[in-house]
């Protein structure tokens, strides 16, 4: 098949062009800089350099590639900051809002069949209730801290995906990345946290969080390109577990001394409502679907095996 591939650069792009190419797609993959061009064509994409902001390129470039699939993977995701979160993802919220009805339009424009877009799942579920949640479950009803704009996004996504007439729309909602090129991959920014024991456990650290090996993730992407009924799935390891666990693991993994833990009044003055909930009420989600209906499941089915391979 035909793919285009927008955000071909990126953390999950660039693991994902040369399994698309390997399984025999051609692929028209994007960046906005010129000068990543020639990365792309040596990984066996044909690049196509544009502003994904910019409709009439948009337009131009998925006419031009005559795709069957359209893929979207554009983010523009700012140092983790849980204070001003929004503050953090004003860019990314645009790609996944006004990025992403450039996509469409230009999808249905050049008669692409389906369309694959990124999505996260994580603070954005509900935060009470069962602790691991399914795509039936609604997403979070009010928002931690200031991450109105962000919650409002990873919606908008959801359901333009699954009510735009004329395509199958699948939104992939990734759990927490980890691996290499991630935040929580060798010199990434939360290992280095962990490393420099700046990521304490807060309030006992009971928030579930699900987790995703990078490459799982580009594996279950390609699995939503070839086959698979519309909707939403979320791409997830098998084992949510609280976050206290996910940041002990991690500096065991990677030799450091084990996290600080402190009492939630002391950090929320530094994380605000948003980092407080990331530390102690998030739910965790349910892969069970992905699996069933993508014929995909995690080759590190547990984050714990997983860091040692990617950290250790
Ligand atoms: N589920 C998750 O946990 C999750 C999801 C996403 C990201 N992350 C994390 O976020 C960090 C990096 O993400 P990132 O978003 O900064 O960068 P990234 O993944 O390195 O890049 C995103 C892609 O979007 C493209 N892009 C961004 N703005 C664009 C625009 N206006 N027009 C066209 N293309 C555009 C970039 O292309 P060019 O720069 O080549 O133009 C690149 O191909 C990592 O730590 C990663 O783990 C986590």
């Amino acid at each position: 098949m035909r793919i285009f591939l927008a955000g071909a650069t990126g953390v999950i792009g660039r693991r994902l062009v040369p399994l698309l190419v390997a399984a025999g797609h051609e692929v028209v993959g994007t960046t906005r800089s010129a000068s990543k061009a020639d990365e792309l064509r040596a990984a066996g994409a044909e690049p196509a350099v544009l502003d994904a902001l910019d409709r009439d390129a948009v337009l131009k470039a998925v006419d031009a590639a005559a795709p069957d699939v359209v893929v979207h993977q554009l983010t523009a995701i700012d140092k983790t900051d849980f204070k001003h979160f929004d503050r953090a993802f004003a860019l990314t919220n645009r790609l996944r809002t006004e990025g992403l009805d450039h996509l469409l339009a230009a999808s249905l424009a050049a008669g692409a069949r389906r369309f694959v877009a990124q999505n996260f799942i994580g603070w954005s579920n509900e935060r009470s209730g069962e602790s691991v949640k399914t795509e039936d479950d609604p997403l979070a009803a009010a928002p931690a801290g200031e991450s109105s704009e962000s919650l409002a996004a990873i919606k908008y996504i959801d359901q333009t995906i699954t009510t735009t007439p004329g395509i199958e729309g699948l939104s992939l909602r990734y759990g927490f990345f980890y691996g290499p090129g991630t935040s929580l991959g060798i010199g990434g920014e939360n290992v280095e946290m962990v490393r420099k024991r700046q990521w304490p456990i807060v309030g006992g650290g009971a928030a579930i969080w699900s987790l995703i090996h990078i490459d799982d993730a580009a594996r279950a992407t390609v699995a939503a390109i070839e086959r698979g009924a519309p909707g939403v799935y979320n791409i997830v390891d098998d084992d949510p577990a609280p976050v206290r666990d996910v940041v002990t693991v991690l500096a065991d993994a990677i030799g450091a001394k084990p996290p600080r833990r402190v009492p939630v009044w002391m950090a929320r003055p530094m994380l605000g409502g948003f980092g407080v909930a990331a530390m102690t009420s998030l739910r965790g989600s349910s892969n069970a679907k992905a699996k069933r209906e993508l014929g995909w499941k995690p080759e590190y089915s547990s984050w714990r095996e997983g860091f040692r391979t990617a950290l250790g």
